[in-house]
């Protein structure tokens, strides 16, 4: 069948018509923070036009954007945008959100926090700026006890943060708490490492959590997994210098945890302090179960392989019976070097031991000047598959 030039013609223009109504529909009205009378010059505190922005946005029954244009450096102290709003919410954040560079709070406080939003999307090639610095010296010099978190998400669902900067944050760099259907792609982390605990991304009580093309690099933990965590997936991301991705510390002060079905794959991690690492307290209880860490690659990293139910970093806990079971942990495809002899350290408590550990071409050489890795494997059962290096026993199956 031909058809005529002029009817196709007609057929193009109403397809891109219609595609322009549908994006529009689904970006709906757009809210710049200039419009609320946002500076934007990088010393005036544009809180109050943020908020004013965003009461705006949240209140639009239309998929509506609230916009940080680029090429503005916006001043922000304490901000906390609540929701639920009417429909979901694109926060599009290309300009540069920077924090007070003086010691700002002394009460906990987050510098931005989205509070019960649901459906929201963050997106954007902006940053945000904690500066940390001031920060990092008053905790070091034991004066500031409690500092801001950089970006903080609360009870929310549906959550995607993309493409966007997270710089220098005085404490940890973003944090996910109750939150559910969460996707971090493509975001980036920068703090030295000697930052003290700039974690990159924190969650706790979240589930559904995927996180891939991250770079993140901190004084702290890469990404860390608290209790009451489930269904998290690390992809296709890199970590360091700081301390590697961990689950945990579980089971402070004799409380219960519960953390399952955690991946981690297609990584790297470059001179951090651990690799993978689940790590609890003695005393506590609980289970941590079905871990899969998979195709990752190890350079120069202090502990590659680590799973420690005798976490006490002031080293004066006193010996406790309970502990929180930790059972079904995968490591499979793991190679590289170790900065450290102890390539592979598995310590489980004598009374709930590990169970169902399972280790699958795993290969750690030395970096330093001991050419022979060891493994320190305690209380623990599993398996191996394919070439293991350094050499691994268990107690039994
Ligand atoms: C928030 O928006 C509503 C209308 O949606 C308006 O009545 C109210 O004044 C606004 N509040 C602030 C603080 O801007
Ligand atoms: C999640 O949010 C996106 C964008 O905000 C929206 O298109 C999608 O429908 C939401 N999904 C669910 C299950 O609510
Ligand atoms: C999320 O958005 C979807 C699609 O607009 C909507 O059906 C759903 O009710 C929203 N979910 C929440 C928890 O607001
Ligand atoms: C995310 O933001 C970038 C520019 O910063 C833009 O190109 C892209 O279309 C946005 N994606 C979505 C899904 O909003
Ligand atoms: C990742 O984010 C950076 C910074 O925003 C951006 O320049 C780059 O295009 C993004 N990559 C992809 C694949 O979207
Ligand atoms: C990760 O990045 C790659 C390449 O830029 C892209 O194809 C892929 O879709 C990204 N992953 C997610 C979940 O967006
Ligand atoms: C992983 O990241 C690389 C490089 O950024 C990209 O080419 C690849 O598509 C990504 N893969 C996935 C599964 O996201
Ligand atoms: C990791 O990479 C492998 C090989 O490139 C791919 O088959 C697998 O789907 C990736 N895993 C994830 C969770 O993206
Ligand atoms: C690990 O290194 C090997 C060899 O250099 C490379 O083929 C593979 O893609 C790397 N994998 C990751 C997850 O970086
Ligand atoms: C383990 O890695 C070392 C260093 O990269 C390499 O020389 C050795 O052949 C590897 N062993 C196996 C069994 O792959």
């Amino acid at each position: 069948m031909r058809i005529p030039a002029q009817r196709t013609f007609f057929l193009v223009v109403l397809l891109l018509v219609l595609a322009a109504v549908e994006s529009a529909a689904q970006q709906g009205k757009r809210y710049s923070v200039m419009d609320f009378h946002a500076a934007g010059d990088g010393s005036t505190d544009d809180a109050k036009a943020f908020a004013a922005t965003w009461n705006a946005t949240c209140g639009d029954s239309y998929s509506p954007t609230m916009v940080i244009p680029g090429g503005k450096t916006f001043l922000l102290s304490q901000i906390r945008l609540d929701g639920p709003c009417k429909s979901p919410v694109t926060v599009e954040l290309d300009g540069k959100i920077v924090a007070p560079n003086f010691i700002w709070m002394t009460a906990a406080a987050n510098l931005l926090t989205f509070y019960r939003v649901n459906n929201l999307t963050v997106n954007g090639s902006g940053q945000i700026d904690g500066n940390g610095d001031i920060w990092w010296t008053c905790f070091n010099q034991k004066k500031c006890h409690v500092r801001p978190i950089l970006l903080a998400f609360a009870s929310c669902n549906n959550l995607s943060v993309k493409n966007i900067h997270l710089k220098d944050s005085p404490d940890k760099h973003m944090t996910l708490f109750r939150c559910s259907q969460v996707q971090v792609n493509n975001v980036s982390v920068r703090a030295p490492g000697d930052s003290p605990n700039t974690d990159g991304i924190n969650m706790a009580f979240s589930d559904h959590v995927y996180i891939s093309n991250c770079s993140i690099q901190t004084g702290d933990d890469c990404v860390s997994i608290l209790s009451g965590t489930s269904d998290v997936i690390v992809t296709n991301s890199t970590c360091g210098p700081g301390h590697g991705i961990s689950v945990g510390s579980l089971g402070a002060d004799g409380t219960t945890a519960l953390v399952e079905r955690i991946t981690v794959s297609n990584c790297s991690f470059s001179k951090t302090m651990t690799g993978v690492r689940i790590k609890s307290w003695q005393g506590g209880s609980g289970k941590a179960n079905g871990f899969l860490f998979e195709n990752l690659n190890m350079t120069d990293v202090q502990f590659p392989i680590d799973i420690d139910q005798f976490y006490c970093p002031q080293g004066n806990c006193p010996q406790q019976d309970g502990a929180v079971a930790i059972s079904d942990a995968k490591f499979i495809n793991i190679q590289g070097t170790s900065s450290n002899p102890e390539a592979i350290q598995i310590l489980c408590s004598k009374s709930v031991q590990c169970h169902g550990i399972y280790l699958y071409n795993v290969n750690l050489t030395c970096s330093g000047h001991t050419p022979q890795t060891r493994a320190t494997i305690l209380n623990a059962y599993g398996t191996i598959g394919g070439t293991v290096n350094p050499q691994v026993q268990f107690l039994g199956a």
